[in-house]
């Protein structure tokens, strides 16, 4: 069910498009109820359903399973959203289970031993539960003396004996598909919301004398709902710390938790170094050996192994081989792909540029659109001048070339392997491989010129 305004979250995007640790929330409940292998999965969607069925296929894993979408044209509540899928399950045998979209903590293993407890149970219907502090916006479980579940009563219908009841339901059902359809005409709207509320299937099921039970989880925060930008805040950083733990346990050395925020698409290769303040983010990828140093922002960089990013540096949407070093304070822009070996030093802007093996640029340079070979040394102060105002031009800087410092290059330019350019020049033409280019004006020499001068100015201050 993810059909809902979300209200609560005075967002224009729909409430499961909300990103927690990276990915939308609902794709979070999907990938917990996967490995169950479905026959298929229905998401029930109404405000916002074109947004949905757009972003969902980016975040989703490729082996998951089919998944067809149903619109509830109205909000008529949880047991309306159920029955706008009534055609998909006609005829389907076997039993349903029934998730919240909004539920991002829930885990494949939450699910499997709330599957288990049912079959077990002999139940036709059962409503997974758990224990709140602090109960406030949940439906509470209502027992019978012998502590069987009768009903489910939302907060804001329940009186002041019921609001003291801790135990809640988490949004959660499973039961055989063709009873929950058949009885959810019975529902009726006698509540304050005026909706069909499917937690009252509890009610139905008793009064047609088919037994209802619960499971009751006892880690609450498994399975809060995200109603409200302040629980959106609280599961992003639950579900970053269990990224974060299940990083550790893969033998990636995070030094500071608590400042370090890894999205849940990255991928880590064991024993690498994560120092404090580090950001990675979308589907970044690290190599074993490789060390990110303090407050580094990487998003959808795929990284090699034993490569060090130095602090400071932002790094996106790029490729990095073995043994590079990067940064301090680097900054590739989204298109860059580096061989091995590579050094980009600090200050250093890199924008859709391929860099060879052992290929230097140790400072203060900015590379756009160019391609450049292996063993090139680019000196400090290096642009590539890639923009004339209307387009883009390459630069192409083949192997074993030396950059002289503070060396313009107006592409398009191919300078030719192993050519020098001298320290000052501004490229405007192809430089042939081997030759020495430069361009500057001879150097003059003017003796005593100092001197005289430092003596008139001296006078002149004097007076
Ligand atoms: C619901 C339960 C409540 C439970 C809580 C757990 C009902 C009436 N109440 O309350 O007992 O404790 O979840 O988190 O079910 N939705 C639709 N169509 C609708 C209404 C809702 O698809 O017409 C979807 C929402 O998008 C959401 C889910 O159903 O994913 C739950 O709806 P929400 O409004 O969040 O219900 P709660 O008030 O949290
Ligand atoms: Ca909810």
């Amino acid at each position: 069910m993810a059909a809902g305004k979300g209200t609560r979250m005075k967002s224009a995007l729909p409430k499961v498009l909300h990103k927690v640790n990276g990915k939308p929330v609902i794709d979070y409940v999907i990938s917990a109820s996967s490995p169950f292998k479905p026959e298929f999965i229905t998401l029930i969607l109404g405000h916002g359903r074109e947004m949905v069925e757009k972003e969902l296929p980016s975040f989703l894993p490729a082996d998951s399973p089919k998944i067809s979408f149903v619109t509830q044209a109205e909000q008529r509540g949880t047991g309306d959203a159920v029955a706008s899928a009534a055609d998909i399950f006609k005829g389907k045998k076997g039993d349903l289970l029934i998730l919240s979209g909004d539920t991002p903590l829930l885990t494949a293993e939450i699910l499997r031993e709330f599957y288990k407890d049912y079959k077990n149970s002999g139940n036709e219907l059962s409503v997974f539960t758990m224990e709140l502090d602090d109960p406030t916006g949940y439906g509470r479980i209502v027992t019978d003396n012998d502590g069987h579940i009768t009903a489910i009563v939302e907060h804001r219908d329940a009186d002041s004996e019921t609001l003291k009841i801790k135990e809640v339901n988490a949004g959660i059902y499973i039961g055989d598909v063709q009873k929950i359809f058949s009885f959810l005409d019975k529902l009726g709207t006698d509540n304050d919301q005026g909706e069909y509320y499917l937690p009252d299937l509890v009610k139905v099921f008793i009064e047609e004398n088919l037994p209802v039970g619960r499971f009751i989880w006892p880690h609450s925060s498994d399975l809060m709902g995200i109603n409200t930008r302040k629980e959106l805040a609280m599961a992003d950083k639950y579900l970053r710390m269990r990224k974060l733990d299940a990083l550790m346990d893969s033998g990636v050395t995070i030094y500071d938790p608590d400042t370090t925020y890894i999205e849940e698409q990255v991928m880590i290769e064991p024993d690498v170094t994560i120092f404090p303040g580090a950001v990675i983010t979308g589907k970044t990828e690290i190599g074993s050996g490789t060390v990110i140093q303090h407050y580094c922002k990487i998003h959808n960089v795929k990284i090699g192994n034993n490569t060090v990013i130095n602090s400071f540096s932002h790094l996106e949407d790029s490729i990095i081989g073995d043994e590079c070093a990067i940064g301090p304070y680097a900054r590739l822009r989204p298109g860059n792909k580096l061989a091995n070996k590579v050094k980009i030093g600090n200050f250093v802007e890199a924008k859709k540029t391929e860099i060879g093996n052992g290929s230097k640029a140790s400072h203060l340079t900015y590379l756009g659109d160019a391609i450049i070979g292996e063993g090139v040394n680019i000196g400090a102060g290096t642009i590539t001048c890639n923009y004339d105002g209307w387009l883009k031009h390459k630069t192409v800087i083949e192997d074993g070339v030396f950059v002289g410092s503070n060396t313009e290059i107006v592409a398009p330019a191919v300078i030719g392997k192993g050519a020098v350019i001298g320290a000052g020049t501004t490229v405007t033409d192809d430089v042939p491989q081997d030759a020495l280019a430069v361009s500057r004006v001879d150097q003059k020499n003017i003796d005593g010129w100092a001197a005289k001068k430092r003596k008139k100015m001296n006078e002149q201050v004097k007076k």
